[in-house]
């Protein structure tokens, strides 16, 4: 055994019961690593979800010790006393194991709201004042916000009223702004948010679901 290693518990929750696996880990992996392991080496019939990695992509996006965190994001060696409870994300329907059904944040984005101006254009400089650009959308989809908000079940949520407001500051066309005002201020709209700011503690791209829906609330 190497020196950065050791026995690691770790429980997810399956079928409304927490299964525990217990295995040997080096410290630095990370919780996307063990879920690998357990699959690979303990048990191939353990579903969840990853595609880069890297924190890019938001579908690794699973209640890690209470919290909503990234699995690919989030080492094992933050947990000193080694033992780890997984489980998927709460207000989505579970579709097996760790892997819940985003649809219904999806389908409150607003249209095209994927659609972004390339960030790689070295042509485009900061005006004078400005050292350098911060990314205007930053948003992976990965679900956490909306998992963390105790009453994200009765308003559109943290993460589709972010992208409503950077939606409104972006477009140009009345109609268009119009009909995002619409759903900001409607009946499920900003209204629906209790302040709570949990979104914006969660969030693993420091979004802030909650600054936008204050700055939505002020613009009203
Ligand atoms: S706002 Fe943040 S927490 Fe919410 S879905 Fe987007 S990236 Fe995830
Ligand atoms: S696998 Fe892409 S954010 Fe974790």
């Amino acid at each position: 055994m190497g020196t950065d290693e050791h026995m690691y518990s770790i429980s997810i929750l399956r079928e409304e019961e927490y299964m525990e696996f217990v295995l040997n880990l080096s410290d630095e992996l990370t919780i996307l690593d063990a879920l690998d392991e357990i699959r690979y080496t303990m048990d191939s019939s353990l579903q969840y979800r990853h595609s880069c990695h890297h924190g890019s992509c938001g579908t690794c996006a699973c209640i890690i010790e209470g919290t909503q965190r990234l699995a690919c994001m989030t080492r094992l060696s933050e947990f000193p006393d080694r033992k780890i409870s997984v489980r998927p994300l709460d207000s989505f329907r579970i579709i097996s194991d760790l892997v819940v059904d985003i649809s219904s944040m999806v389908q409150k984005m607003p249209v095209n709201s994927y659609l972004r101006d390339s960030e790689l254009n070295t042509e485009v400089l900061p005006p004078d004042g400005i050292a350098s650009w911060v990314r205007f959308e930053n948003c992976i989809e990965c679900g956490s916000c909306i998992s963390a908000c105790p009453v994200s079940e009765r308003f559109l949520g943290p993460s589709p009223l972010a992208a409503i407001h950077t939606e409104i500051l972006k477009r140009k066309d009345p109609d268009e702004i119009r009909e995002l005002r619409a759903l900001a201020y409607g009946e499920t709209g900003v209204s629906g948010c209790d302040k709570h700011f949990i979104c914006s503690r969660v969030c693993p791209v420091k979004v802030s679901p909650g600054k936008h829906i204050t700055e939505l609330r002020r613009e009203q």
